[in-house]
């Protein structure tokens, strides 16, 4: 009996108080892996508040420097920017605007801080055209050869203006090459392409469409983003975009794709980033405001488990909070 009650693991040994929890924890993240999304805003002075995320704001250039000063006192150095222009077109020419409004920034970001800031551009017609979609549109249809050289030029821009990171997100096929040829083209061989990989088509994306006016005016995205039924077909996505030359590779959104990331991060040698999405965030932040869940417990278990699952990079609008109460505990 002895014998038999000896041989049974008593996993509760390494459970027993909170030095031992922590000598034998698997995972940690680290405040150096999350990259804060930023949203700057072309015309306006003061912060704006988004009310589908609260806590996230639309900022002026001005507003997003202090808001990065902000971020970067508690130790995040990585941003990834959405631009919002005053005025939209059919062809999203604010995209590709040198004087465009993820320029200007970036280029002030160059100019001003001294810090290590690494600065990654979301490339992507949506917030740009008036109809909406993250490509040209004619009859309808999204065109996708159409779109690449446009996509090419936003990246161009964005290189251009410094920064270090280009994320195309358009899901539009060959973005990856045509992205990489135009930056090696022009001289920017060191400019990193962050890929949205295998991005889903994800009812989780409605904050941040709020956020950034990019809804699609007719249809919706599923002609180009992926089907949320598919899994090997993420792995596609991914290996291609690898051969197209990304650096780094990513999965969006997030927690509804756990299985993705870790079939990603056992399949592929490349880093990995996985996109914590509006959505995502705007359920935990009501959730915690009802009452439901405590909110610090939940934010560290939902991005603890991202990472779990294989994620070495994690975009997150928890960032800031993260690395506070981070701080606040240390
Ligand atoms: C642009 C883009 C979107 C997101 C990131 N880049 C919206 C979309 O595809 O509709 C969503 C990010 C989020 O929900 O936090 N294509």
């Amino acid at each position: 009996m002895l014998e038999t009650r000896r041989r049974v693991s008593r996993f509760r040994r390494l459970r027993k108080k909170p030095a031992i929890r922590e000598l034998v924890k698997e995972t940690t993240i680290e405040i150096s892996s999350l990259v804060y999304p930023l949203f700057v805003k072309e015309g306006i002075e003061e912060p704006e508040p988004i009310p589908s995320m609260r806590g996230i704001f639309r900022y002026s250039v001005e507003g997003a420097l202090e808001e990065m000063a902000e971020a970067n006192e508690l130790g995040i150095n990585a941003f990834l920017i959405f631009g919002i222009p005053a005025r939209k077109d059919d062809m999203g020419s604010g995209a590709y605007d040198r004087n465009g409004i993820v320029q200007r920034l970036v280029k002030r970001v160059r100019e001003n801080i001294g810090w290590d800031v690494i600065l990654a551009t979301d490339v992507c017609l949506c917030q740009y055209t008036t109809h909406g979609h993250c490509g040209v549109v004619e009859k309808n249809h999204v065109k996708n050869d159409e779109t690449l050289e446009l996509l090419a030029l936003t990246a161009l821009s964005h290189a251009e203006a410094g920064a270090d990171i280009v994320a195309p997100s358009a899901m539009m096929d060959h973005q990856v090459a045509a992205i990489r040829d135009a930056l090696d083209r022009e001289g920017f061989t060191d400019v990193a392409i962050m890929s949205y990989s295998a991005k889903y088509a994800s009812a989780f994306y409605g904050p941040f469409r709020d956020a950034a006016y990019s809804a699609p005016r007719f249809g919706d995205r599923r002609s180009y983003q992926m089907d949320f039924r598919n899994a090997r077909e993420a792995l596609k996505e991914i290996q291609a975009d690898i051969q197209e030359g990304a650096d780094i590779i990513m999965v969006k959104p997030a927690l509804p794709y756990l299985d993705i990331i870790a079939h990603a991060r056992r399949l592929f040698n490349y880093p990995l980033a996985a996109y914590n999405v509006s959505g995502e965030y705007a359920m935990l932040k009501l959730a915690a405001e009802a009452g439901l869940v405590d909110e610090q417990q939940a934010v560290n278990e939902v991005l603890t488990a991202i990472k779990r699952a294989g994620a070495d990079v994690i975009i997150t609008y928890h960032a800031k909070e993260l690395a506070r109460w981070r701080k606040r505990c240390s």
